[in-house]
Formats: structure tokens, sequence, C-alpha cells
């Protein structure tokens, strides 16, 4: 297929895909007639519009692969993005990187205040375990219990919150990271979620363990390329088109693969990176095109 016919097969697909789940995120979050309006307010704030539903797009490309019902599939998108979006109203927090913008509009703690980020980001957290636990994703209790224990894998420690552990870490004074260790930062705090969108589609798809040794291969190499390309885009994006603040990793003394080997190579580096990633691929025909081709955006984008 031509370059650029699948690259409209994809911005076509982002954006049925992005108004799918802000369709979801309505349906599950209605703004109660109590005093928590405020909170579910908030949430459909963050959670509501905006992204790019990356991880969302994984699993339900990657369940496709597998004949998954599409509802099922979405509802286990919807529930990454949940982490996802919680994860970035406390990364925004003035504790945190202290940014004013998300998504091209000011951040919840700017609009609301510290208290209520911290408590949206906390009831995200808690909804994304609600939406899997409910039988609507899936009838079967050992296919639930397999997409809880994965997302909460690569939200917890040894997941997204290790990794912003170590990134907050890295703005110490005299703290300084080598390859291996920045590698291992960016597979947690970035890595992990994206792993477990593409591990979600297939746990839906009832592939054994065994059978997803591409997807995972696949998984990781675009985990890393996606944190490299977010810290080029720090040095050279614009701030328009990503909706967010940028050139703050190196005054925060953030360490990224693009402080450690300059823009060249860290570029270099995540198209090789996605290349792997492709190659992954290999056993797949054109079912798979849209995880090929979002292996590319996920380097190009400007956003
Ligand atoms: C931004 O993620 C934070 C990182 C993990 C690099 P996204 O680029 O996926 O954020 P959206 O699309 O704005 O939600
Ligand atoms: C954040 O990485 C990763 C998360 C787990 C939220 P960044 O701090 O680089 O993300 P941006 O640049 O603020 O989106
Ligand atoms: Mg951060
Ligand atoms: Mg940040
Ligand atoms: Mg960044």
């Amino acid at each position: 297929m031509l370059a650029e016919t699948k690259s409209t097969i994809l911005s076509d697909e982002i954006k049925q895909v992005q108004s799918e789940i802000d369709s979801l995120f309505d349906a599950i979050l209605p703004v109660p007639d109590d005093t928590s309006a405020r909170l579910v307010e908030a949430m459909r704030y963050a959670a509501i519009g905006g992204g790019k539903r990356v991880r969302p797009l994984l699993v339900v490309s990657t369940a496709s692969l597998f004949g998954v019902a599409r509802d099922a599939a979405l509802r286990a998108g919807a529930a990454i993005e949940a982490i996802h979006v919680y994860s970035l109203i406390h990364d925004d927090l003035p504790c945190m990187d202290n940014d004013d913008l998300r998504h091209g509009k000011p951040t919840l703690h700017k609009v609301y205040d510290e208290a209520t980020a911290v408590l949206a980001g906390d009831a995200l957290h808690a909804l994304a375990f609600e939406i899997l636990a409910d039988d609507e994703t899936s009838e079967d209790p050992f296919t639930r219990s397999e997409l809880i224990l994965t997302l909460g894998k690569s939200s917890g420690m040894h997941g997204m919150a290790g990794g912003q552990m170590m990134d907050m870490v890295a703005d110490e004074e005299g703290v300084e990271y080598d390859l291996h260790t920045i590698t291992r930062l960016q597979q947690l705090k970035t890595g992990a979620l994206l792993a477990a969108s593409v591990e979600m589609g297939a746990i839906l798809g009832k592939v054994a363990p065994q059978g997803r040794a591409h997807l995972r291969a696949y998984a990781r190499d675009i985990g890393l390329a996606f944190q490299i390309a977010d810290d080029l885009l720090d040095v050279e994006g614009d701030v328009a088109k990503a909706g967010k603040a940028l050139r703050k990793d190196n005054e925060q003394g953030k360490q990224t693969f693009v402080t450690l080997m300059g823009v060249d190579k860290a570029r270099e580096q995540a198209r090789a990176l996605v290349d792997q990633a492709v190659l992954r691929l290999a056993s797949y025909g054109p079912e798979a095109d849209i995880l090929r081709a979002l292996a590319r955006f996920i380097v190009e984008r400007d956003r």
C-alpha cells in the first residue's frame, strides 16, 4: 500500500478512536447532583478531549488482529487512558514538572486547585480498575483478572510510577544516569503503559502468553521510541502544535536520551527502534498495517 494511503488510514483511525474514547468517558462520568460534582467535573476536564489516544488505539488495533469486539477493546483502552490521564495530571503538578499547559488548555490544578487535581488523579486511577473489573469489558473472569493484573503492574512501582520516581530523582544534584539507567527509566515511565496496551489487546484476544512474544517485542521498541520522540519534541517542537510547555527538560535537569547523546543520535535511535518494531510484525499481513503506521507516527509526530 502507498505510504500516503496508509497515513490517511491512520489519521482517520486516530480521529475515530478519539471520538469513541471521548463518548465513553462522557457516558462513564455523568456529573452528579451533589457535593462530589466538583471532582467529576475535574475528571471530565482532564479526560475528555485533547489527547492523541495512542494507548487506546494500540489496544483496539491489537485486539482487532484477533477478532475482539470493538466495544470491549475500547473499554480496555479507556481504562489505560484513565491511568495515562491521571499520570499527566500528577506529572503537571508544581511538586513534579510544574506545568501550566496540557492538551492546549490550562492544566487541571490551574483551573481548579492542587487538592482537586490530586483527587481527580486518584479517582481516575480507581476508575481504570473499575472499568476492567466490570463484566461489560469481558464476560470471562479470567480475562478480566489478567487485564487488571497487567494494568496494575504497568502503572505501579515496576511501571509508570516507578519510572516517574526515577525521573524525579534524576533532577537532584550530582545524580547522573548512564544509558542503561535512562533506558530503564523510559521503559518504566512511558514504555510500561504502551506495552500494557498491546498486551491487553492480546489478552482480550485470548492469545496465550507464549504467543505474544512478537507483539511484546514490538511494544517494547515503540515504547522506548515514544519517549525519545517526546524528549525530541521538548527540544525541537512547536508549543502551538504540542499543546504543552516545551524547552523545559534541560532546565529541570531531566536526564533523557537527548541529554545523553544529542538530538541527531537520539532521533537515529528512535528511527532504528521503529524499523525494528515493524520487523517484529513480519508474521502478520495487512491486518497489522495500523500497528505499523502507528509505529512510524510515534517518531514522526509533532504533538
Ligand atoms: C505524554 O504522552 C507523556 C508521555 C508519556 C511521554 P502522550 O504524548 O501520549 O500524551 P497525549 O497524547 O497528549 O495524551
Ligand atoms: C511524563 O513524561 C510521563 C508520564 C508518566 C506522565 P514527561 O514529563 O516528559 O511528559 P510531558 O512532556 O510532561 O507530557
Ligand atoms: Mg515528567
Ligand atoms: Mg511533564
Ligand atoms: Mg516530556
